[in-house]
């Protein structure tokens, strides 16, 4: 945190914030399809079968066009409008120059070129693998994965293999009630049985709860640490020590690594797996379960699963090899190449001492955020996140209505073990007069009365959208919308 307030008084909330709404009337900014649609001829020399007659295309003009999107955009919250403090999922600013760098022309190389004519860029992700590797403590690290739960998922397919190529029969991997919805998922995407493993009281890993659990079948523990909490798991060599006892390995969920980055790292405490959410630990687009990255890094005895192709230095410059026992492909070619360049430009810039910082700041900036807020929060100390809790209010209600004070709410109702939880996280990009501005929202919405909180949000360009019918029936083209 930077008190970079100046002479100005800190804000109390942003009482007249109003987002834009584009509309007239209740229409909102029409579609480009609706804009100004003309069938357009095709003519071309494909054959007939790969052709159609006409296209309906939008006919407008660039500045029509830039219009639209901007208008969009500003009906939109994001991390460049303001604060996001998303416990977790954490969103964090993309400096603009790790955009610039990606931009550049010189980084559009296609992936399948020769080995020979692309030597930069193979130096790159050599690079960016071993800053990885140390920074968590690892042997080796790929960075094909696309996401954070596709790094789980590689990271649990590497477990399988491991254990399968050692004649080692495994039906069981082991996930505290706190972690994440993705590490339950991607364990028993592999096929796994999920052993759910209850808290204890502290909220930490109970080790008589996990005594109870491991056993000859386990293949894999997955934890993060800190947890979703913010706690550190301080039984961490002890719990190392349980897994591998019994023939298992120890699984790393890297969402929290900002909390630890340059003071210590998963590979010392006895993770055999990690992955890197690069856009919660450094700063890249949100994983989003797709278009970011989600590198995993493994001890030497499981370099030889890593999924192909990867990326090694040898006498004569860099290449890409098939590792002896790989599980296969997780993504195309070597990953999210883009991504990665903005991940590495971001660890280059920051520096061993920048890196320390960003820690410390990210775990400053949450301690302080608690100190401001009226709301209780049940679990400490904590480290770059905390979990309030709304207490009588509904969670997701206190949400919405922080909207209307121009902020982003915090994550809502997880983890379970805290009634109506606000799970926060301000990250370390946060200076002293926006974490204020954040802690005046949550107590302004901590002193108002049910009816306000259920008749929220009042200033967004939306209310309140079918949230589910959104996640479970999403109509992502303008021919869906049209055929309703
Ligand atoms: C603790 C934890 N693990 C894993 C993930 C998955 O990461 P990603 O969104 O990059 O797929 C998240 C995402 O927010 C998370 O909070």
């Amino acid at each position: 945190m930077s008190d970079d307030s100046g002479s100005e008084p800190s804000p109390d909330t942003r009482d007249g914030y109003d987002q834009a709404r584009w509309a007239d009337g209740d229409r909102y900014e029409p579609l480009l399809s609706e804009k100004n649609n003309r069938e357009v001829e095709v003519d071309t020399p494909l054959p007939d079968h790969l052709t159609r007659d006409s296209l309906e295309l939008p006919q407008l003009s660039e500045p029509e066009l830039a219009r639209h999107y901007t208008r969009l955009s500003q009906m939109n919250y994001g991390i460049d409008s303001g604060p996001f403090p998303l416990g977790s999922c954490t969103m964090k600013y993309n400096p603009k120059f790790t955009e610039d760098l990606a931009a550049a022309p010189e980084a559009g190389v296609h992936p399948d070129r020769d080995g020979d004519t692309i030597q930069g860029t193979l130096e790159l992700y050599g690079q960016l693998q071993e800053y990885l590797a140390s920074i968590g403590g690892m042997d080796t690290v790929t960075l094909q994965p696309p996401a954070g739960a596709a790094g789980e998922l590689t990271g649990v397919l590497i477990a399988q293999q491991f254990h399968e190529h050692n004649g080692d029969d495994r039906s069981e991997i082991v996930v505290p009630d706190s972690a994440h919805g993705t590490n339950f998922a991607s364990a028993a995407m592999a096929g796994f049985d999920v052993v759910e493993l209850p808290s204890g009281e502290d909220g930490r890993v109970d080790l008589d709860a996990l005594e109870a659990a491991l056993s000859e079948d386990t293949a894999l523990l997955m934890l993060t640490n800190p947890n979703t909490l913010g706690l550190f798991e301080r039984d961490i060599v002890e719990i190392a020590e349980m897994v591998h006892d019994v023939g298992g390995l120890l699984y790393y969920d890297g969402a929290n690594l900002n909390a630890l980055l340059g003071r210590a790292r998963p590979g010392d405490m006895g993770f055999d797996i990690m992955h890197y959410n690069v856009h919660k630990t450094f700063a890249t687009p949100h994983g989003g379960g797709g278009p970011g990255a989600g590198p995993v890094g493994v001890s030497d005895e499981l370099a030889s699963f890593l999924p192909t192709p990867h990326v090694r230095e040898t006498d004569d410059g860099f290449e890409r090899y098939e590792p002896e026992h790989t599980i296969g492909k997780v993504h195309g070619f070597c990953g999210n190449w883009l991504v990665l360049i903005k991940t590495a430009a971001y660890i280059a810039r920051l520096g061993d001492e920048g890196l320390v910082d960003a820690s410390a700041k990210a775990v400053l900036n949450a301690n302080y955020l608690a100190e401001q807020i009226e709301y209780e929060i049940p679990f400490g100390p904590f480290h770059h996140e905390f979990v309030a809790s709304a207490g009588d209010q509904d969670a997701a209600d206190v949400a919405k209505r922080m909207l209307d004070y121009g902020v982003h709410p915090p994550t809502t109702k997880w983890p379970e073990i805290v009634d109506e939880a606000l799970m926060t996280e301000p990250t370390e990009i946060e200076n002293k007069r926006t974490l204020d501005q954040l802690a005046a929202a949550f107590n302004a919405v901590a002193d108002e009365d049910e009816e306000t909180l259920e008749a929220a949000p009042n200033r967004t360009a939306s209310r309140r959208i079918d949230q589910v019918g959104a996640a479970r029936n999403p109509q992502l083209s303008w021919q869906a919308l049209d055929e309703e």
